[in-house]
């Protein structure tokens, strides 16, 4: 991956600023190799409401001056800056200029950040792509094509699921049969005709549990070494996404519904069955996902839910049932969210930049 490495010359100085969605998986990475990447592909919606907005000056930086400083929400935020500095330290080989630049970052998120949605996707991408702007200023070399590849190969190793906040509104990351330029490095917006039904899919997000995650992501990854299912679990992960992909072109939500929702269940399989394990469910989380079977089987309304390595849980449906959905939600579900609160998004279309 020598092909992504480039510097620029040390007088650059340089502000811009993007704007990057979260992701949700419907195929789902659990399961890492070497640096961040995946054992088995994923497949993703881009979301749109979701984001992170982050700004960064970089300049030339004297010896001894800091490498970076961080603002978020207009405020210093050190609890931030371990996970920032291992990220620049780690793209550095790729991005050589980093050695002698200063970045003066300031991010905000349009979602609560205590909301237990994860940020780090959207939040790591939005770094990426700053950085890849700054390389583009003097990179003539860097297609639209180049430069999308570049971010998501570089906030990959921020966050594997970052790789996938970059383009939308379907993004493939790790190498599979069913999409021909899929790679483990970073990931592709696939060249599929998605089904309009799925161009508008909406996700709203019930918040069961605001708090830090109880298990981070990169231990749970982790887990899957030496997992007794993890063989299984990598090709269940392959088949799913050959038969989703069709689901997607064609429209079956009910295929659709059938995948996603075994894929989240066969992620806290997965969690549950590892030493040490894990139960990120809560008893509101397994309210929710009975009620949903419920309705679905009362009204024939195509809702589903998905999960992440949490108790949050995203539901998904078209936009066209949206009004009895909505009602569904707030009359049914939203008791079992913390405080009442959830969070309305839709299928997006990559990252900005403002
Ligand atoms: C359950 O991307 O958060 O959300 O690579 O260690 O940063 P790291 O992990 P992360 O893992 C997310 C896993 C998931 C499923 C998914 O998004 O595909």
């Amino acid at each position: 991956m020598n092909s992504f490495v480039f510097d620029v010359p040390v007088e650059g100085h340089y502000h811009t600023q993007w704007e990057a969605p979260s992701n949700i998986a419907l195929i789902k990475y659990w399961g890492k190799y070497r640096q961040q990447l995946p054992q088995n592909p994923s497949i993703s919606f881009t979301l749109s409401k979701c984001v992170t907005s982050t700004e960064i000056i970089f300049s030339p930086r004297e010896d001894g001056v800091k490498a970076f400083e961080f603002l978020f929400d207009q405020k210093k935020q050190p609890e931030f800056h371990p996970k920032i500095q291992k990220f620049l330290k780690r793209i550095t080989h790729y991005f050589p200029a980093l050695q002698n630049h200063h970045l003066s970052i300031s991010s905000q998120n349009s979602f609560p950040h205590s909301s237990g949605i994860a940020s780090s996707a959207s939040a790591m991408a939005a770094l990426a792509l700053c950085i890849v702007d700054f390389e583009k200023q003097f990179n003539s070399d860097l297609t639209e094509e180049a430069f999308l590849q570049k971010a998501s190969f570089l906030a990959r190793l921020g966050s594997g699921s970052a790789a996938r906040s970059i383009d939308g509104p379907l993004m493939v990351w790790g190498q599979s049969e069913a999409f021909s330029q899929s790679t483990d490095y970073y990931a592709i917006a696939p060249s599929v005709d998605l089904h309009p039904i799925f161009r508008d899919y909406q996700d709203t997000v019930l918040i069961v549990d605001k708090g830090q995650k109880r298990v981070s992501s990169t231990l749970g990854h982790g887990l899957m070494k030496g997992h007794p299912f993890a063989t299984q679990r990598f090709e269940q992960a392959h088949t799913h996404l050959n038969q989703i992909k069709t689901a997607l072109i064609l429209g079956d939500v009910e295929r659709f519904i059938e995948l996603t929702e075994a894929e989240a269940l066969s992620l806290h399989a997965m969690m549950m069955t590892s030493n040490p394990h894990f139960v990120l469910m809560q008893p509101n989380t397994l309210a929710i996902l009975q009620k949903v079977e419920d309705f679905r089987t009362q009204t024939q309304l195509p809702l589903s839910f998905t999960l992440d390595a949490g108790a949050n849980v995203h539901l998904l449906y078209p936009l066209q049932d949206r009004i009895p959905i909505i009602d569904f939600i707030l009359k049914e579900l939203t008791k079992y969210c913390q405080q009442g609160q959830y969070i309305e998004d839709q299928v997006g279309n990559g990252a900005k930049k403002i």
